[in-house]
């Protein structure tokens, strides 16, 4: 009787009897109490370079240098430099967990909590987690995770689904222009010195990266991951990482009071969305609205109402205390900005009844940590217990051995088996 009902006529007989176990994603189904979620603590940090090569250390941390607050309303011109001074990094390159596990390799010994901590931890990035975060409240994109147990340790590295491949492909040239905009405001925002002024005449490079390495717990979950850090504010007084880092973003420009509102509640643009991707990192962060108010793809009936959710997800989960918004105008400038604490964001939709709610978010993401946990049996690095999840349905499982989806390499399996 196990799953009847649910069960498709034509399953052959086996899956009758063993259905594929699932996670239904329902918001309905996570809104208890919020769990236990450790202050996340920074381990360390690795730079990315211009040629994408890994260094051990924060080179490539910026430092918050904003506009004088009595001086003139900024005036930055995002679209300055494109297309000659931008150099994309490479989407079609897989690099899966490799950075990180590079990080964790020159580390192991040294981990905070014991010899047996890792063993117990989830090891990812964290945008794998931002997206977990906001499952319940996605309705456009799914995701696929690949999990493997490896000396205990339940590693998730994501895999990209056909259809945000084949919409990568077909990336839109406005699009193409968006993302160079929101890196381009990082560089009238942060300069490469503590103290120092930026210097936005030299080229925008994604292959540039400072990530932090972050230990905290959800639930009884440990967990180690990384994420993609924007800057560090030097006037803050704690330089603790990761209270002293902000998050930069950009968005476009409001004027109505009403525009304000959706902007809290719902995506700005609804009707007139553009869909992109992007993997830095394994940061890719779903969307982005539309620029310039130029309809290029229709958003179904629904909207999504989830950006401010985005930039909470993004930021709670490394304990990033402020996104720092750039306001920009349809002819790409941004005239305005605004500090959104992190810890504030959801103040601005716990009345409302089409809000979101951070509960529903991280009960999921335990729910899914609890599930990968009991699913991922078999300790195996070539083993890939592969979570696929679309919206409207629940995440589900498919087991696979080696290539393409088995993604621990053998470096790191060599090196950690010594
Ligand atoms: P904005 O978010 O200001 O648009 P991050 O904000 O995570 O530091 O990312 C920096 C920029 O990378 C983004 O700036 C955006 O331009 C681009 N980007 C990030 N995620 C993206 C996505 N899913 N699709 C398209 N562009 C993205
Ligand atoms: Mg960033
Ligand atoms: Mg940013």
């Amino acid at each position: 009787k196990r799953g009847a009902g649910k069960m498709e006529v034509a399953e052959p007989r086996n899956k009758l009897l063993h259905p594929s176990p699932s996670l239904p994603t329902d918001p309905a189904l996570y809104s208890g109490p919020f769990p236990f979620y450790r202050r996340p603590s920074e381990l360390g940090c690795f730079s990315l370079d211009a040629q994408r090569q890994y260094h051990g250390d924060a080179r490539a941390l910026r430092y918050y240098s904003p506009p004088p607050t009595n001086g003139p309303v900024p005036n930055f011109d995002l679209r300055d430099g494109y297309p000659d001074r931008y150099q994309p990094w490479d989407e079609e390159v897989r690099e899966g967990l490799d950075h990180l596990l590079r990080w964790l390799l020159e580390h192991r010994g040294q981990l905070e909590g014991g010899p047996g901590w890792l063993a117990g931890a989830i090891v990812t990035w964290r945008g794998h987690l931002t997206k977990l975060l906001t499952t319940p409240y996605e309705q456009q994109e799914g995701w696929q995770l690949a999990a493997s147990r490896f000396q205990g340790t339940l590693y998730l590295s994501e895999v990209e689904t056909p259809a945000a491949r084949a919409q990568r492909l077909a990336r839109p040239p406005i699009l193409r222009e968006l993302m160079y905009m929101g890196h381009k405001f990082e560089h009238y925002m942060c300069a490469d010195k503590p103290g120092g002024s930026p210097d936005p005449s030299g080229e925008v490079n994604t292959n540039v990266a400072f990530c932090s390495v972050l230990r905290s717990r959800l639930g009884s979950y440990p967990l180690l991951f990384s994420g993609e850090v924007d800057c560090t504010d030097p006037q803050v007084p704690s330089t603790q990482s990761p209270a002293c880092y902000v998050e930069l973003k950009t968005s476009k420009e409001m004027h109505s009071p009403g525009q304000w509102r959706n902007f809290y509640r719902f995506r700005i643009g609804v009707g007139l969305d553009l869909t992109a991707r992007k993997g830095i990192c394994g940061e890719g962060k779903g969307k982005m609205e539309s620029g310039g108010g130029v309809p290029l793809i229709r958003s179904p009936a629904f909207p999504d109402r989830h950006k401010l959710l985005k930039w909470w997800a993004q930021s709670f989960l490394p304990g990033v205390p402020n996104v720092v918004a750039g306001f920009r105008n349809p002819e790409g400038f941004v005239c305005s900005l605004k500090t959104f604490p992190t810890m504030e964001m959801f103040e601005y939709v716990r009345n409302d009844r089409d809000g979101w709610n951070p509960s529903v978010c991280m009960n999921f993401c335990a729910a899914f940590l609890s599930f990968a946990q009991s699913t991922v049996v078999e300790d195996d690095p070539r083993l890939v217990y592969l979570f696929s999840w679309e919206p409207g349905g629940p995440v589900t499982m498919s087991v696979h051995r080696d290539a393409p989806y088995a993604f621990l390499p053998t470096w790191y399996v060599e090196a950690m088996t010594q």
